[in-house]
């Protein structure tokens, strides 16, 4: 059984402002390895640690390019302006169009502590800023206009996630046939 499963909107944790990473322990890659099998899982190509409802500053991703893991990041310097179809796993089945800095330079820590230092464009500076986000308590639909997310949080509180089973929320996500 999976060790940790996924927070959905209303669980107070996605409001919280996650904590510095101080030591990159065993316990802490053991998270990280524990996060990847419920982002696949959900599917997803991008999962923070509050998510999963450990408040700490840490998130992982796979695009396409292999699985990675990003520790304190930190957006240093953005460029742009990209409007895409966002969506999130503790949002299931729902998407807004967000415009967003198209590219990005990130800094962090990989899983070895090393410092990381990585120039973002598009989908893949989408998910960073996406992640971090979450590592600051804000959800995708802080990002919305008011009347935008005035509908979307009405929509939210009609469909309950909290409530709801697994296949509940993949059907909901199938009949929207959203992402
Ligand atoms: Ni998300």
């Amino acid at each position: 059984m999976a060790r940790y499963s996924l927070r959905y909107v209303g669980d107070p944790v996605l409001r919280e402002k996650a904590k510095d990473v101080t030591d990159i322990d065993g316990k802490l890659v053991k998270v990280a390895r524990d996060m990847f099998p419920v982002m696949y899982d959900a599917p997803g190509i991008g999962l923070a640690a509050p998510q999963v409802g450990v408040s700490k500053r840490m998130f992982v991703y796979d695009f396409g390019d292999g699985p990675g893991i990003l520790i304190n990041p930190e957006v240093v310097e953005s460029e742009g302006e990209w409007t895409y179809e966002e969506g999130c796993l503790s949002v299931p089945g729902l998407s807004w169009e967000i415009t967003r800095p198209k590219q990005i330079h990130l800094v962090g820590l990989d899983i070895d502590g090393n410092e990381v230092s990585i120039e973002a464009d598009e989908l893949e500076a989408r998910l960073y800023q996406h992640e971090l986000d979450h590592l600051d308590g804000v959800l995708l639909l802080e990002r919305l206009d008011d009347e935008t997310r005035k509908e979307a949080m009405k929509t939210i509180r009609e469909l309950d996630f909290q409530s709801m089973s697994k296949r509940q929320r993949a059907k909901i996500a199938d009949d929207l046939s959203l992402p």
